[in-house]
């Protein structure tokens, strides 16, 4: 497996893959890699005669006061784990390769960033979006794979390679869960034993939503409401938010009366876990 720290080494390797007619995948990732990165990455080698991924914690995402200094970093592990799965190169850029003085440029969405976890965290999806691009631009893949952990980064990821007319397919995997239901994240090792065992009560809020509409609950307030009342009942858990959301546009439902979206943002302690489910009808 290749290691590329510069940009012009990735752009060289996958040209010259490319050339011979390869069809390259690519997973971009922060890093800290755990089972639902590497099903991102199997569902890559799949559909791909190449597997590309990138690890790189992107300060763009990150708002004043969250993660970005304390964010888990191993790059001998995951280059191990990356190793397991076949993957055929890292891109592992530095924070100075991929954002060099003078950078200047954002990429910006004008809706389906100011809700959910764009309203929590003012900047994130212009970060996120901005280094998608960069991404997109270097290794120009043919494919990449986002998780379904993360419904509103697909959805705008989705929108911006449409609308900026990038050449590549956004696929996405379903989300990886521990036993107990709890949406693997590199994040989850943050938690304390017993945050640990709270936190499985997101799933299960999830769970408890989508039985409620298969006996035929329609009513969004008394769903949000139900989720809500099972995750404040355990110890730690702080809501973010909690909502249920047209599945294209992400504007507010009232009434389920197609699939809709119900996303929902935890904190325990310091950290804070997104897991999300699509409620069908
Ligand atoms: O989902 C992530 O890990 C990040 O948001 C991404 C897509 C790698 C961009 O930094």
């Amino acid at each position: 497996m290749l290691i590329c720290r510069r940009i012009s080494e990735v752009r060289e390797l996958v040209r010259t893959e490319r050339g011979t007619g390869k069809i390259i995948g690519f997973v971009p990732t922060m890093g800290y890699l755990h089972q639902g990165h590497l099903q991102l990455m199997r569902e890559a080698k799949k559909d791909c005669d190449m597997v590309v991924i990138s690890i790189f914690v992107n300060p763009a995402q990150f708002g004043p006061g969250e993660d970005l200094e304390r964010y888990p970093r191993d790059f001998e592990r995951d280059h191990a784990l990356a190793a397991e799965v076949d993957v055929d190169a890292i891109f592992y850029p530095s924070v100075e390769e991929m954002y060099p003085p003078g950078f200047n440029t954002n990429v910006d969405l004008n809706s389906l960033t100011g809700c959910l976890c764009g309203k929590s965290r003012p900047g994130h999806f212009r970060g996120v979006a901005t280094v998608v691009t960069k991404l997109f631009n270097i290794v120009l893949p043919d494919r990449a794979y986002f998780g379904q952990k993360d419904a509103q980064q697909v959805l705008v990821i989705r929108r911006m390679a449409e609308d900026l007319n990038m050449p590549v397919e956004i696929v996405t995997v379903p989300t990886v869960r521990e036993e107990d239901g709890l949406a693997m994240s590199s994040r989850n090792v943050y938690l304390t034993p017993e945050q640990r065992r709270s936190a499985a009560v997101l799933f299960e809020s999830l769970k408890a939503a989508e039985k409620a509409v298969e006996q035929g609950e329609r009513d969004a307030g008394t769903i949000l409401q139900l989720v809500r009342d099972m995750i404040s009942s355990v110890p730690e858990a702080g809501i973010d938010y909690v909502e249920l959301r047209n599945i294209s546009d992400l504007n507010p439902v009232e009434v389920i009366d197609c699939p809709v979206l119900l996303a929902l943002a935890v904190r325990f302690g310091q950290t804070r876990l997104i897991d999300n489910t699509v409620l069908e009808v």
